[in-house]
């Protein structure tokens, strides 16, 4: 892990009034430079050849002579052949050159891998980078761990497929898709088995993945993940904030539950189990007497990360739940970082968020708000890492 002193000796080498914020194009990204923008920075993505016109052109930043964006969000971007080279020396060199401090997403960790980032990425991050390998499932001290050490709610854990009493889900990779999900869904051991055997036969699933896939209770209900903040350097008013909640739309599952069960019985054998692939957001809001009980697992969960892995969280982070028919929480999966749903609230703000700041506060410009006062309050050094 990259010594945090020497995070802090960079970010004190900067010039705080030409800070720029960067990110891999990709994620949450927009959202990212969107609120950067509004708070005064230039941005720079950074971007991997055949994925970066969304960035470099359709939302490209224009600014007038004095310097004000008058349109798109993106002011200098960098295009590499893979986003890894973003890790080579010298292009580590070139953001520390220009002041970048940098927003980690998804993306970086799936792209870079966890251990660049941890041991060779030396530019400065917001946010916590030793908490971010706490999502990698199935790692020592991974998110459940630090659930299960702060007494949070996670759907119980079944130790062997042939103890399937009652619906589970299997979380397991994608074969093919790359960092996409090859979950499935088992009611029996028989269902299990029977479904496991028709995905390694389609070549959705490795037997090897199997082997390794967590298998705990399905918990129906709906899903509400909460986009949370928490500010290591406010003083007066309370370091937790909720600034909005989002859901995700999934493929193909969403596209399941829009079909009566009779079509949904005759669809064929490889279209039979639905997928769980990310492809959009929606926005949600909570029955307001369930708010208190987010605030206290949100708080838990802070505490706990500061105890196991100091600091603990930095800024955003995304708490996501399933709620039972008895409105218990379940916590089923924990971004330590920008959520990936956060664009659904991109410059128009999340509703909580606004009605805390009393303006419109996405989780990006949350992000750079937070840099803003820091860089005022001289508290740099507390949100880096
Ligand atoms: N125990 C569970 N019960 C019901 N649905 C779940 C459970 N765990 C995950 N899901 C569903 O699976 C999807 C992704 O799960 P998640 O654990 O967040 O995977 P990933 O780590 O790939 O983001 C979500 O749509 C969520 O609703
Ligand atoms: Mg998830």
């Amino acid at each position: 892990m990259i010594d945090r002193k020497e995070i802090i000796e960079i970010v004190e080498g900067y010039d705080t009034d030409n800070i720029k914020i960067g990110a891999v194009a990709s994620h949450s990204a927009l959202d990212v430079f969107d609120g950067a923008v509004e708070e005064d920075f230039r941005t720079l993505a950074i971007s991997q050849a055949g994925r970066q016109d969304t960035y470099t052109k359709y939302f490209k930043a224009q600014r007038d002579p004095s310097g004000k964006v008058i349109r798109g969000i993106v002011d200098e971007d960098v295009v590499y052949g893979k986003f890894n080279e973003i890790l080579l020396p010298e292009n580590q060199k070139k953001l520390v050159d220009e002041n970048v401090l940098f927003i980690p997403n998804r993306s970086l960790t799936s792209y870079c891998s966890i251990d660049n980032v941890e041991n060779d990425f030396a530019v400065p991050l917001v946010g916590s980078r030793n908490m971010l390998r706490s999502e990698e499932r199935g790692m020592e001290r991974d998110y459940y761990w630090i659930l299960e050490k702060a007494g949070l709610p996670f759907p119980e854990r079944i130790d062997s497929p042939e103890d399937i009493d009652e619906l589970v889900m299997v979380k397991l990779p994608h074969a093919v898709k790359k960092l996409e999900r090859g979950f499935f869904t088992a009611a029996t051991y028989k269902e299990y088995l029977e479904k496991s055997q028709a995905l390694l036969s389609q070549g959705v699933i490795t037997a090897e993945a199997l082997e390794n896939a967590r298998i705990e209770r399905y918990i129906i209900g709906p899903v509400f993940n909460f986009d949370m903040f928490y500010s290591p350097i406010e003083t007066e008013m309370s370091k937790l904030e909720i600034l909005g909640i989002d859901w995700r739309f999934e493929t193909s599952l969403d596209g399941h539950v829009r079909l009566p069960a009779p079509q949904q019985m005759t669809l064929a054998e490889h279209q039979l189990t639905p997928e769980y692939t990310v492809c959009g957001h929606n926005s949600a809001t909570l029955r307001e007497s369930l708010l208190e009980e987010v605030f206290r697992l949100s708080e838990k969960y802070v505490e706990a990360s500061k105890k196991y892995y100091d600091p603990g969280v930095i800024g955003p982070f995304c708490l996501q739940t399933c709620i039972d028919k008895d409105l218990n929480f379940h916590i089923y999966d924990v971004a330590p970082r920008v959520g990936g749903g956060t664009n659904v609230h991109m410059s128009v703000g999340h509703p909580y968020g606004n009605t805390l700041w009393r303006k419109p506060m996405s989780t990006g410009r949350r992000v750079a708000f937070e840099i803003r006062r820091a860089i005022e309050s001289g508290k740099l050094d507390q949100i880096v890492t």
